[in-house]
């Protein structure tokens, strides 16, 4: 990981003894990158990475990232880091992505691996746990991806987020938290949010298993002659007494069935599916086996992605349990060299005319609009 700058230290250093890194990179080591950083070798047309600030930049040094040098390629790089687990904390992974070659298609994504990723053999198909960040082809595709891998599928969010189209940098923030809320961020300004269950699509994915967990469960319930049901069944013929008075009494506490109610040839009786099924969930901790956002050996990071035009430049990456850190790392990486950065740009670059944006070989459309 590369060495904090002392601004950073001084912003940050209460939150410093409360906050988790993981991994940070700032790229301010020269070419010592290259150490912590391994190149695939699982193609050999794959594109390679340069150490740049680009064209323009807010400051020449800290500006510096991985930046695609190769038109036309696939690229597959990736860090390790030591392995953890987010079970039951924040995590946030956030980076700087800046398409300065004005993206018409490609890739501006990062992707987060299990430890046991083979780094040298990274390709499109290596397993990953979370995919985030801005892609653009064309005029169709202009969105940030956020796809969690869950039972042995890739999951992808509903909603439709926007990126940001032009040639500066961006900083791309995703939360995710151990209540299943997430959040997404694009230079620290919230632009998604809301709870994982419904913004991807997981009330089909439950529905879907409780019925297959019903009918195979249930049958083997109805055949299963040793069953002991008073463990595990109200009974649900029985009514509350009307004395019962629930704010002096409490909740009324159905009686559970005190023997198995059927014998050889019979049907269960007196027992009501849904109160079995709900039983059964509660025992289970049904609803924490669907947390999507929970992984349990995150170990790497990396770009695996294509682009058409290279150029594209990655900085500042993080990735921490702490949303103030990442808050703060965010401004005094992306906040502190942006306003320069645009600045120059505009003076290097005006911004293009209508004969600069002629179509160019290849891509369906020139530059964003
Ligand atoms: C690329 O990786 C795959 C596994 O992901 C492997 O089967 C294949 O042999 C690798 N190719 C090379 C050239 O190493
Ligand atoms: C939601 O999931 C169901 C079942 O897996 C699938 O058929 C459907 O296309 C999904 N909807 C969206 C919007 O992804």
């Amino acid at each position: 990981m590369a060495a904090s700058g002392a601004p950073l230290w001084a912003v940050c250093v209460l939150r410093l003894a409360l906050a988790t890194v993981y991994f940070q990179e700032e790229f301010l080591d020269g070419e010592r990158w290259r150490n912590r950083w391994v190149q695939s070798t699982n193609d050999s047309q794959l594109g390679h990475f340069r150490l740049s600030s680009g064209k323009f930049y807010g400051h020449k040094e800290k500006d510096k990232g991985l930046q695609t040098t190769q038109n036309g390629r696939f690229y597959a790089i990736s860090a390790r880091f030591k392995p953890f687990s987010n079970k039951g904390k924040t995590l946030v992974i956030q980076y700087t992505v800046k398409h300065e070659q004005k993206m018409d298609c490609g890739g501006g994504y990062i992707k987060v691996f299990p430890a046991d990723v083979d780094q040298k053999n990274l390709n499109g198909k290596s397993q990953y746990y979370i995919m985030f960040g801005p892609d653009i082809c064309g005029f169709d595709i202009k969105k940030v991806h956020v796809i969690l891998h869950f039972k042995n599928q890739y999951h992808s969010n509903k909603k439709s987020i926007r990126c940001k189209v032009d040639g500066f940098t961006h900083l791309y923030t995703l939360i995710l938290r151990p209540d299943l809320t997430y959040e997404v961020k694009i230079d620290s300004q919230s632009i998604e949010a809301g709870s994982i269950e419904y913004d991807w699509n997981l009330t089909s994915l439950k529905k879907m298993e409780k019925s297959s967990a019903e009918s195979k469960d249930w049958a083997q319930a109805k055949d299963d002659k040793s069953q002991d049901w008073e463990k595990h069944f109200l009974d649900a013929s029985a009514s509350k007494p009307s004395d019962w008075n629930s704010e002096l009494d409490g909740d009324w506490p159905a009686p559970m069935l005190q023997k198995p109610p059927y014998q050889d040839g019979l049907k269960p009786e007196g027992i009501d599916k849904d109160v079995w099924l709900h039983q059964k969930m509660k025992n289970t901790n049904y609803l924490t086996e669907y947390d999507l956002s929970e992984f349990e050996n995150i170990g790497a990071i990396g770009l695996e992605l294509w682009q058409v035009r290279s150029g594209t430049i990655f900085d500042n990456f993080l990735i921490t349990d702490d949303e103030e850190y990442a808050e703060n790392f965010g401004k005094t990486t992306w906040g502190e060299t942006k306003v320069k950065n645009r600045t120059l740009a505009e003076l290097q670059e005006p911004p293009p005319t209508p004969s600069q944006l002629a179509p160019t070989p290849k891509a369906s459309n020139g530059s964003n609009p």
